[in-house]
């Protein structure tokens, strides 16, 4: 358990927190998630914050530097999730790249592109095992960071199915289900996501009590 007082003293995360990302996705899914608990939520990109080049080399650190980039821009607590698809028969793969690997020469993201270029990888391989992994960054204006994480195992499929959420949630299918992320509605897929896993904890920690 975090020693939420000493990092948390001054900063009541109940009145303010500042979400660091440009994805509406993840924006969408994080504010449903934290639902009322907190006051005053305002995005990285309604503040015409910069999004950061993601330099690490690891879901920590690339949370971290988002986070502490919006901190320290405003003053104000700041949650970035940095998370993506990791697939066993690609050694992990795209991993820290999943949004990259959706990246046209044109510099476009094109998410039917990307699952493509996954299924074509793997099409002839039997393990089609892959998990979800969300890293949450919580950093404080003095540089602070609090970090929580969930993961949710599954496969491939393929074709891909479903119109809902976003990125590769078309060609995840999460263990025990018949469906896909992509036909799940949005509460469906929070009982099982990564995010939803990793803000949990976020929420238990830093927004109760
Ligand atoms: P980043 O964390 O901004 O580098 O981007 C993470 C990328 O991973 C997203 O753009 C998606 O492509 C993928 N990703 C992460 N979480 C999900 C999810 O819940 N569903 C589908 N794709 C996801």
């Amino acid at each position: 358990m975090l020693d939420r007082s000493a990092a948390g003293k001054n900063y009541h995360l109940e009145n303010d927190l500042v979400i660091a990302t440009h994805n509406t996705g993840k924006l969408r899914e994080i504010q449903e998630l934290i639902g009322g608990r907190v006051v005053h939520i305002q995005s990285a990109g309604e503040l015409g914050l910069d999004d950061p080049e993601e330099t690490g080399t690891t879901f920590h650190e690339n949370a971290a530097l988002k986070a502490l980039a919006a901190a320290q821009a405003t003053g104000k607590p700041a949650l970035a999730d940095d998370s993506g698809l990791a697939v066993a028969a690609l050694d992990g793969a795209p991993g820290i790249y999943s949004a990259r690997w959706a990246e046209k020469e044109d510099g476009t993201r094109d998410f039917g592109f990307g699952m493509e270029k996954i299924w074509d990888k793997i099409q002839n391989q039997d393990n089609k095992r892959a998990q979800f992994i969300s890293v949450l960054a919580l950093a404080f204006p003095d540089g602070q960071i609090f970090y929580t994480e969930g993961t949710v195992e599954g496969e491939i499929v393929w074709p891909p199915r479903g119109e809902n959420g976003f990125g590769y949630d078309p060609i995840f299918q999460a263990d025990g289900q018949t469906r896909t992320f992509g036909e799940m509605t949005a509460e469906e897929k929070h009982a099982l996501s990564h995010r939803a896993k990793a803000l949990r904890a976020f929420v238990k920690t830093w927004c109760s009590g």
